[in-house]
């Protein structure tokens, strides 16, 4: 017994504290946290103001459909506040994340200098060793996170480490969120979608992903395409309509709405309206 085993009173004070940590989208306000009142004996519905903490969530998609614009302005906003990131990249190589990281701090008026300093970046995408070994990332991350203070991790994306044996997605993607519990890290997996025609969290390597981590968030394209699009979106053919939504978090209650949203010019996620009452 012993190790693995727990009575229920023992968790009192180990379960991490529901608050939340921000992404600089209306995301943060998506999430709740319910607040027990002696008096009324109820239970009260507040904002979170950001995912969970230690959350380790699932953000799936499409190919462009704003999945790493998502990842990068998290990273940025987290750096701005002082907080460490680690930014594990298997696709764009290191050097293209530098503008388009940088572009996301002026656009939200933040010290460049600050995030420059509190982002780290592990460059796995021209690296095979890192991508092929997990023992020899994870050995990588773990030292990044302990000398660099890191609170965040983000991975764009986890996709990349299992691309061509897609029977290790499940052993790949468990291996990585332990590790991330472990170190009691906050944390944004990118995977991807095989196809458009799915429109749920499903993603390549199955449903491996979003069941073992805590939640996942899917991104959406939807371009106009027909006169019924047209009369229903409000919106000129050809034009793209892009739409996000929680679906499913095990650490926090959230919306479970879809949302409209659009990609600034200077590459932010900006989140509008409900679907519900954007097509009113
Ligand atoms: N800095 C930027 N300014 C304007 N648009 C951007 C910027 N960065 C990305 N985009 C647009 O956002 C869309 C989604 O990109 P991205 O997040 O890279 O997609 P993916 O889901 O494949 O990661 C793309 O159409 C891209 O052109
Ligand atoms: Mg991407």
């Amino acid at each position: 017994m012993a190790e693995n085993v727990f009575k229920l009173s023992d968790l009192k004070d180990k379960a991490p504290k529901l608050v939340g940590i921000p992404t600089g989208t209306k995301l943060d306000e998506m999430f709740y946290k319910l607040e027990y009142q002696e008096k009324s004996k109820r239970f009260v519905k507040q904002t979170l103001g950001g995912i969970p903490y230690t959350a380790v969530l699932n953000i799936t998609g499409s190919p462009d459909t704003g999945k790493s614009v998502f990842v990068e302005q998290f990273a940025v906003v987290q750096a701005s506040q002082g907080y460490g990131v680690l930014f594990v990249t298997t696709e764009s190589p290191a050097e293209f994340l530098y503008p388009a990281l940088k572009q996301k701090a002026l656009a939200l008026k933040q010290d460049f200098s600050r995030v420059e300093e509190n982002i780290v970046i592990i460059d796995a995408s021209q690296n095979d060793k890192l991508r092929e070994n997990m023992q020899e990332l994870l050995d990588t991350m773990a030292n990044v996170i302990k000398y660099k203070k890191v609170k965040n991790v983000v991975i764009d994306s986890v996709t990349g480490l299992y691309e061509h044996k897609e029977v290790m997605a499940r052993k790949t993607v468990r291996q990585i969120y332990n590790f991330l519990k472990k170190f009691r890290q906050t944390a944004l997996l990118v995977s991807q979608k095989r196809s458009a025609n799915n429109g749920g969290a499903e993603a390549a390597g199955g449903l491996a992903v979003p069941h073992i981590l805590d939640g996942t968030i899917v991104f959406e394209k939807k371009v106009i395409e027909s006169r019924w699009d047209e009369n229903l979106y409000k919106m000129p053919i050809g034009s793209v309509l892009r739409l996000v939504r929680i679906e499913g978090c095990r650490l926090a209650p959230h919306a479970s709405d879809t949302y409209v949203f659009e990609i600034t010019d200077t590459g932010l996620i900006d989140i509008k309206k409900p679907l519900k009452d954007f097509i009113k």
